[in-house]
């Protein structure tokens, strides 16, 4: 099977082959399918935005399209950044930027109330009637200072257990990551459409 995968970030790309190829399924960027769409996301819930943006890019191609529609929920932020994850302190705040802002904010906050969740929504359009969606969540706290390795965007201050989701290898993010465990969800649902 052969997907475009709705979206500009890096990060997200780097993630989703290294997530779907292996199960067989291969991804074009939109710059691959030969289309530069940059759908408004002004849905208010991620589950609308993915949409939103599959639904763009499918139109635009004509070719079988996934999104995902991901964000930073913390508690004590009453859930920002949320939905406006990409937006929050400005698109085009670098995220150490972003990162450092976010921890000033909880500064203060003791270990027990940094709750926070990183969510993925994601929406496969293989045909206008035919859409598929999964949603999963990764639940950690936010540290108290960035550790950075790789990843991209807040992985610098998410923890899970004593790393940062930046110090995780690639296949350690996956096993416990929003993303990973979303995707892990739809390739269920490809292959029960497949069987049919
Ligand atoms: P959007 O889904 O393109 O609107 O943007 C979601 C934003 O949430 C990204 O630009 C990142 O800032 C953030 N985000 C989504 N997934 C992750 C992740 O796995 N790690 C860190 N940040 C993420």
């Amino acid at each position: 099977m052969k997907l475009v995968l709705a979206t500009n970030n890096m990060g997200k790309v780097r993630e989703f082959a290294r997530i779907l190829e292996p199960l067989g399924i291969s991804l074009l960027t939109q710059q691959q399918a030969g289309v530069q769409v940059q759908p408004e996301e002004n849905g208010t819930t991620f589950a609308e935005n993915a949409r939103i943006k599959a639904m763009a890019v499918y139109q635009a191609t004509g070719l079988p399209t996934i999104a995902d529609d991901s964000g930073l929920c913390i508690d004590a932020l009453d859930g920002q950044p949320g939905v406006y994850s990409a937006r929050y302190y400005g698109e085009d705040t670098p995220y150490t930027e972003k990162n450092r802002y976010i921890l000033s904010q909880l500064e203060r906050l003791p270990q027990e109330t940094r709750t926070a969740r990183i969510v993925a929504h994601n929406t496969s359009v293989l045909t206008p009637e035919q859409n598929l969606a999964c949603a999963k969540d990764c639940e950690s706290p936010i540290g108290k200072a960035p550790a950075r390795a790789g990843g991209f965007g807040y992985d610098p201050i998410f923890y899970v257990g004593d790393k940062s989701f930046a110090q995780l290898d690639g296949e350690a993010k996956d096993a416990v990551s929003h993303r990973g465990k979303a995707l892990a969800k739809l390739y269920e649902q490809f292959k029960k459409l497949q069987e049919n």
